[in-house]
């Protein structure tokens, strides 16, 4: 770069957890040809632009006649400066009643700019840096702790099982921790978990929900997956277990829809001392000088579908639903018969719904082995430990089996399982 001067960075830039996005992707684009589990994204094929397209029609429609507006109109005020909080909040609150049997005012509705912008005004919103403390269960979506890692907000993982949050390890993180700050929140995905694919159990819900009510500790849900289950009972969310105002509820229509829109919201319904109103309307102070608004043409073809949809996303999803179910049955058989005589030294859990499996094997598989994965057997695995806050899980892998069909997660998992048989009598040696 000659002598050009050189500049210094704020410490968190060399923080592992920033990395951990990039890496994944540029993994993926490195090895084009290998069969990749790294991507936890929704596949293309059920992305309906077209239909989308008709929802936005259907919306323009509905507000000209509602409102005796025409329709010109209504598609000049779509492309304007629009109210900070959105204006497809009655949708949602619809949404929310049918699906998640979620009864949210909607007044305590944000809609944000997909789910990642609802964290960010949380963090921001919420935690007084150097002093609060957010807890998230461990390992968690990088998406939340490298936000807190940026801001300087402490983040103390709480450790997981194969079922989620470990109810006791939440009441001694809290104890711990308020040694150090304030705890303010916890961080959760209960249904169907990324990384770990997990669906937590109707009791620790309640015990969970009941702690962090106890300590007066917020409860932030985040919820991309829960639509996606494949059998089984549905478990309530902890927000509709939540009649104390604990929880503060995190959704997204990046996997029910497509990610490019970027649409999600935030619940928050909390009553603000001294304010009498909710604490979502506090919160646009913060997303005014964050987004200014999420884009009115994303809010408007959300509401035209659910319009179309009348208020529920169940059928919409459907197909993708039963293309994730194959997936998932096509990965546990591939696993069972790849690593038939391993088990249990190798194992995994058996999710039912969402994107994400947990792999473990009996070596540390870190990001070494993954890009010499990628290279020798053209296949690509993420470490758990990109997850992790401070050690752990480093004999875990988690397989994304969203975006891949049932071919190729034969073939992938055949390749992985050349790769650990490989390995394993090295192991053995020492
Ligand atoms: C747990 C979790 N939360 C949030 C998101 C991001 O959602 P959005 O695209 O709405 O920002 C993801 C995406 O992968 C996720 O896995």
């Amino acid at each position: 770069m000659g002598t050009r001067h050189q500049i210094s960075l704020k410490v968190c830039f060399s923080d592992p957890l920033l990395d951990g996005m990039n890496i994944l992707n540029e993994v993926v684009l490195d090895f084009p040809e290998a069969i990749s589990f790294a991507p936890g994204r929704p596949m293309e094929r059920f992305f309906d632009l077209d239909r989308s397209l008709e929802g936005l029609g259907a919306f323009v429609a509905k507000e000209s006649m509602q409102n005796g507006k025409t329709e010109d109109h209504v598609k000049r005020v779509l492309g304007q400066y629009g109210r900070t909080n959105g204006f497809i909040a009655k949708q949602i609150s619809e949404l929310l009643r049918q699906d998640e049997d979620i009864s949210a005012p909607h007044e305590s509705i944000v809609i944000t700019v997909g789910a990642q912008e609802a964290m960010a005004i949380l963090m921001l919103g919420l935690f007084e840096p150097g002093k609060d403390i957010l807890l998230t269960s461990n390992p968690t979506y990088i998406g939340i702790t490298g936000l807190a890692r940026i801001l300087g907000i402490k983040v103390v993982g709480v450790t997981s099982d194969e079922s989620g949050i470990v109810p006791l390890s939440l009441v001694e993180a809290i104890q711990v921790a308020s040694e150090a700050g304030r705890v303010r929140a916890l961080y959760d995905i209960p249904d169907f978990n990324n990384p770990l694919g997990s669906y937590l159990p109707l009791e620790r819900r309640k015990e969970i929900l009941e702690i962090c009510k106890r300590n007066e500790v917020f409860l932030i849900e985040d919820n991309p997956y829960g639509m996606f289950l494949y059998e089984g009972k549905k478990l309530p969310t902890l927000k509709s277990l939540d009649s104390h105002g604990t929880v503060i509820y995190i959704g997204s229509f990046s996997k029910t829809i497509f990610p490019s829109l970027r649409v999600g919201f935030l619940v928050a319904d909390q009553i603000v001392s001294n304010e009498n109103h909710f604490l979502a309307q506090e919160l646009s102070k913060i997303k005014s000088l964050l987004t200014v608004n999420t884009s009115g043409l994303s809010q408007a073809i959300v509401a035209g579908i659910l319009i179309e949809e009348r208020g529920s996303l169940k059928s919409l999803i459907q197909p993708q639903l039963e293309q994730l179910r194959r997936n998932r049955d096509a990965l546990l058989s591939s696993l069972s018969i790849a690593f038939e005589d391993l088990v249990p030294t190798v194992s995994w859990n058996r999710p039912v719904g969402g994107f994400f499996l947990t792999l473990t094997i009996p070596f540390t598989f870190g990001i070494e082995e993954m890009y010499f994965v990628a290279k020798k057997y053209g296949v690509i695995a993420c470490p758990m430990s990109l997850f992790t806050i401070g050690s752990g899980c480093e004999t875990q892998i988690r397989l994304a089996f969203s975006y891949l069909d049932p071919s190729q997660i034969e073939n992938g998992v055949r390749a992985l399982a050349s790769y650990v048989r490989d390995r394993l009598p090295i192991i053995a040696r020492r």
